[in-house]
């Protein structure tokens, strides 16, 4: 069992990772929300049959009163219109602003949820039962959430910090190989940034298996990780940067294939790996890092390219929102295990992908 602490000032709160947890979410919620008579529990239609009894029964055990707004899953559902349903949904059960929104699902659930819970009544307490991987090391902890516009991802959000995060890893034993993996790319990405010695770990687990023998000290390094920089960053001006190792070119073939081909992980890590290779064109990264990057993306049946055309680095990379102008902020690696913040002009960049893909 672990227990971890986000220490900003004013808003600090507990992440708790405990095997059957969910049992117990009731009594945690008490604890962080004396006050809350109502809980407006969101979640979709693939969790709500696995864990919805089980955290409504022990909500409601603790004497909250809980309605729950199932929503389609998938990405699709992080949109403006799913939004205002839940407003509605919200308002029909007469939430007030010493009440909360409990989050139960992936990354999606989250942040849609999340978003609802930071505008409605002018914000509300949230609580975040992050079920996947991605969600459980990266999406339900910091803050972010967001909705998607048709022009592009998490357009509309905010930093809406949980008041807890709760999360069993026994939830992960129900996700697909692919959904797992998924997320393997984020926990790579932890590795990769910030600890060499956790990214020979995850080396040596060498596959989900080795993983989910180590799971509890798995989420415990990526979330202690995450909660580090966010304390440090929590607005993103800076070191939060470092967090989309990977994600400038993830971005890029995730929209290259409309979002349909690849999943964020797939793309991260071949992102990651490409980064690599740019720090080591540019005398940044040392040479063979990017060799190492692969043979872990490979492990974790993640791709190790993704071939797009020039045009949709451009698209996606002169609009990206983390660089504005000529220049963008690409984070590169100085070893495998310690990341920066590169200034790159941006024709550089795409001269440099031009010699690396031959495009
Ligand atoms: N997922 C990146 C961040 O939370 O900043």
């Amino acid at each position: 069992m672990g227990k971890l602490n986000v220490p900003l000032p004013g808003r600090a709160y507990e992440i708790q990772i405990e095997h059957g947890i969910l049992k117990q979410a009731g009594d945690l919620c008490r604890k962080v929300l004396p006050k809350a008579r109502k809980l407006a529990l969101v979640t979709d239609h693939h969790v709500e049959p696995l864990y919805g009894n089980m955290v409504r029964q022990s909500l409601k055990k603790a004497g909250f009163s809980v309605h729950t707004t199932i929503i389609p899953a998938g990405e699709a559902s992080k949109s403006m219109t799913q939004l205002e349903h839940l407003y509605e949904e919200f308002m029909a059960f007469e939430l007030t602003r010493t009440d909360a929104v409990v989050a139960l699902g992936g990354g999606v659930v989250g942040d849609l949820a999340g978003f609802a819970a930071a505008t409605i009544l002018r914000g509300v307490d949230l609580i975040q039962i992050p079920t996947t991987l991605l969600a459980q090391v990266d999406s339900s902890v910091g803050g972010k959430v967001a909705v998607d516009l048709p022009a592009g991802k998490n357009l509309v959000g905010a930093f809406w910090q949980p008041k807890l995060v709760l999360m069993d890893p026994a939830c992960l034993n129900t996700l697909s190989d692919a959904v797992f993996y998924d997320g393997m790319a984020e926990v790579l990405k932890y590795g990769c940034i910030k600890d060499s010695d956790f990214f020979r770990l995850l080396m040596d687990c060498g596959g989900r298996q080795g993983v989910m023998k180590r799971i509890e000290e798995v989420l415990y390094t990526c979330c202690s990780m995450k909660a580090e920089v966010v304390r440090m960053d929590e607005r993103d001006t800076g070191l939060r940067m470092l967090l989309n190792f990977g994600h400038t070119l993830g971005h890029a073939y995730e929209q290259a294939y409309h979002y349909e081909t690849y999943t964020h992980g797939q793309a991260v890590a071949a992102g990651m790996v490409a980064a690599a290779e740019l720090g080591e064109r540019l005398s940044i990264t040392p040479a063979g890092t990017s060799e190492r990057i692969r043979a872990a993306v490979r492990c974790y049946e993640l791709p190790e390219r993704i071939d797009c055309p020039m045009e949709a680095y451009q698209n996606t990379i002169g609009l990206d929102k983390k660089g504005a102008g000529l220049e963008i902020n690409m984070i590169l690696l100085e070893q495998l295990g310690r990341a920066k913040i590169v200034k790159l002009e941006k024709q550089r960049l795409f001269a440099l992908l031009g010699e690396i893909y031959g495009s």
